[in-house]
């Protein structure tokens, strides 16, 4: 059976929203299975939209690898500001480790 923790989505309007995350899921695939809106995904996680893009938190980032070289440029075009945290959540990987940790959608994707 699959592991699940529960995370925090911080929404582009200010509401907190706390959902299941299955541990090998990425932040995308959790965002979309729970009618998380502010993701949109358009491309399923191949990595050519930069519509799943989020802010993630310090103590996320320390238990995450950077963004590769595909990803940055991909990051280059998001419809928000980019700011140092901006990660493509199909990119990010729910772990055990992030149970508890909170995952900020931006105004526009
Ligand atoms: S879902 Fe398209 S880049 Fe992440």
């Amino acid at each position: 059976m699959s592991k699940e923790i529960t995370i925090n989505f911080q929404l582009a309007d200010g509401t907190t929203r706390t959902v299941d995350a299955v541990v090998g899921d990425s932040i995308m695939e959790t965002a979309i299975k729970n009618d998380i809106d502010d993701v949109v995904a358009e491309c399923g996680g191949s990595l050519i939209c930069a519509t799943c893009h989020i802010y993630v938190s310090d103590e996320t980032a320390a238990l995450i690898d950077a963004a590769d070289d595909t990803e940055q440029d991909m990051l280059e075009g998001t419809s928000a500001e980019r700011k140092p945290n901006s990660r493509l959540s199909c990119q990010v990987i729910v772990a055990e480790g992030m149970a508890g940790h909170t995952f900020e959608t931006p105004e526009s994707q």
